[in-house]
């Protein structure tokens, strides 16, 4: 399976966005992840429906919506969801998980579940007819910036180990070292947060940074 990337663009200044978009675009990304906290299943807030809506507006590039609510079936409501976009959910914070995997699914977009790093992948068990990835977090979610947690190496064998063809991404923490030990681990996608974006690093120079970024996984 080609190995995808995923910058999050939560970890961008506002006023870099879309430099960091025309970047993305430059160096071949596959999608942009989009962190959605509610303050109430994470203790931060943070991106929104109608930036969502504008970033649909300036790129091609699909969306990648992570959803860290304590209702994620009604936050799904509010985001205007394309063909060809991804959307995640911790099923544990979700009345009916099923039904919210086939809601999105109708409306063309892949439907996965986000584990967060005490959560048990058995939910993967009962929905694998439907499933279309999963994103494993190494760090909990809420902030970037966090170390990566080792047992997440395992819990993403444990997933590859299932043999289910489906996509299998990790958040948190994405560092290229990281990154080297999640692909060995099975891994097939990343988000890369902090790693590249607005650390020390300036939007304009993502594409130079993202190149030396494959290479050290090489
Ligand atoms: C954290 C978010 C991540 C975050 C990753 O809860 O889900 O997507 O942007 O940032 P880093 O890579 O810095 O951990
Ligand atoms: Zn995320």
């Amino acid at each position: 399976m080609k190995k995808k990337f995923a910058p999050s663009i939560m970890c961008s200044k506002p006023w870099d966005m879309l430099t960091y978009v025309k970047e993305f675009e430059k160096s071949n990304i596959d999608m942009i992840h989009f962190d959605v906290m509610d303050g109430n299943f994470v203790p931060n807030i943070m991106l929104g429906s109608e930036d969502y809506k504008a970033l649909h507006e300036v790129t091609k590039l699909p969306l990648d919506l992570h959803l860290m609510c304590i209702n994620p079936a009604e936050a799904f409501t509010y985001f205007d969801v394309k063909e060809g976009d991804q959307v995640s959910f911790h099923p544990e914070t979700c009345k009916g998980p099923y039904k919210l995997l086939q809601a999105i699914k109708n409306k063309g977009a892949k439907a996965g579940f986000a584990f967060s790093p005490a959560t048990p992948i058995t939910y993967i068990d009962e929905v694998k007819e439907i499933l279309d990835f999963v994103l494993i977090m190494s760090v909990e979610p809420g902030f970037a910036g966090q170390k990566f947690l080792p047992d997440a190496l395992n819990k993403i064998k444990r997933v590859a180990d299932k043999n289910l063809n489906i996509d299998i991404f990790v958040d948190g923490n994405c560092n290229s070292g990281n990154v080297a030990k999640a692909f060995n681990a099975g891994a097939t996608g990343v988000v890369i947060g902090s790693a590249l974006l607005n650390k020390n690093n300036k939007a304009e120079n993502f594409s130079q940074d993202f190149k030396s970024y494959l290479h050290a996984l090489n």
